[in-house]
């Protein structure tokens, strides 16, 4: 059966990351030499549904070159749910909805689907729309990989590539210096990113969200590291993580909405150390550095079928569903299923059982940890 579809629009939300562009070109690819649809970008996230004049036609020609370049050419931001919208009236803000606006919006540029790429919180509004009527197509992004229902997301592998060399770069000046390093990483509350990125990167303690940790026991586990000739140290700690009994730590700062932002772990732990080890400890904060720059070989082939097949499946007419990589083939689930529910490191997992094969501290004596 020939789809109804002609017109669609795309737009990218949440926090940047690698392979976001790589996704829209195929979008645009298949859309127009498959469907001869047009697509209609976006810019800004949801933004660009509220306010008027942010939204583009794009063509083959908008997405050539665009293959191996960082962030998104459509913009984006974390900050714009159409359900609780910041709006400021006589010097007082207020959240409202302007849920009605954006479906009217769509309307108005005569959009039959909506392809919507963005993590957790962007999914989540793409369900919220589908509920009012508008049907989505959802692709899952983020660098921190805790997605539910899809084995990786778009993002994740670059970022991980990005924190593995900031490991060894870190380890020749901890060598040379004799210094205990700490690498705070990013990830939110799931511990992917310093996980995978400390096993790769040959790190001595990985300390993830998932696992509260006994700082007597990571300062014993240095001790007997010192004892035993090695005179220095890489520690990597998840932002999310945090000590037994004690906190999250996050950022002072204003509040604008969105997602408090996570941050100060690495600094905590070390000064912990520092007071219990006679060592020079020093932190680095990877940030930012983590969502730039071009994505690797794995996000541009994963960002590139995760596109195409979104495009494929509504010509096939699904709505309400988001692609997923399952068993190394691309498939559709239920967006109802993918949202609201974190995938996090699970302890049973071989990775653990890897890292403390392999001696790594994962912050907590081995035989405490699968009892959590
Ligand atoms: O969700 C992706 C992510 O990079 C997290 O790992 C991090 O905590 C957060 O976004 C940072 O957000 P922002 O760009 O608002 O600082």
């Amino acid at each position: 059966m020939k789809s109804a579809v002609k017109k669609i629009g795309v737009l990218t939300g949440g926090g940047d990351c690698p392979g976001l562009n790589a996704v829209l070109r195929a979008v645009v690819k298949t859309a127009i030499l498959q469907y001869g649809w047009q697509v209609i970008g976006i810019e800004d996230g949801f933004d660009g549904l509220i306010f008027p004049d942010r939204t583009r036609p794009l063509g083959l020609e908008d997405v050539r070159g665009i293959l191996p370049r960082g962030g998104t050419i459509l913009g984006t931001t974390n900050r714009a749910n159409p359900f609780a919208y910041p709006v400021t009236i006589n010097d007082e803000t207020k959240l409202s909805d302007l849920s009605d606006q954006v479906l009217s919006r769509v309307r108005s540029l005569g959009l039959d689907v909506l392809v919507v790429i963005g993590g957790d919180g962007t999914l989540h509004i793409a369900y919220d729309l589908m509920a009012k009527g508008l049907p989505v197509l959802g692709i899952p992004k983020t660098i921190d990989n805790d997605l539910m229902h899809t084995a990786v997301s778009f993002g994740f592998d670059t970022a991980l590539n990005t924190a593995m060399e900031a490991l060894d770069r870190l380890h020749t000046t901890a060598e040379s210096h004799h210094r205990l390093i700490v690498l705070e990483l990013m990830g939110r509350e799931a511990g992917w990113i310093a996980l995978e990125a400390g096993i790769s990167g040959g790190a001595d303690v990985i300390l993830i969200p998932e696992i509260p940790y006994d700082l007597n026991w990571i300062a014993c586990k240095l001790q007997d590291r010192q004892q035993s000739g090695s005179r220095f140290s890489l520690i990597v700690i998840a932002e999310g993580a945090f000590p037994q009994g004690g906190k999250v730590q996050y950022l002072p700062e204003q509040d604008l909405g969105g997602p408090r932002r996570l941050g100060g772990a690495g600094e905590a732990l070390a000064h912990a150390l520092q007071s219990c080890l006679k060592a020079e400890v020093r932190v680095t904060v990877l940030g930012h550095l983590q969502r730039g720059g071009s994505p690797s070989a794995f996000d541009r082939l994963l960002s590139s079928r995760f596109g195409a097949m979104a495009v494929h499946a509504i010509a096939r007419g699904e709505s309400g569903r988001m692609v997923a990589l399952r068993d190394q083939q691309i498939t559709t689930v239920s967006l109802a299923e993918a949202i609201g529910k974190q995938r996090l490191v699970r302890l049973e997992s071989d990775i653990i059982t890897t890292a403390l094969s392999l001696g790594i501290c994962l912050g907590l004596d081995p035989k405490k940890i699968q009892s959590i």
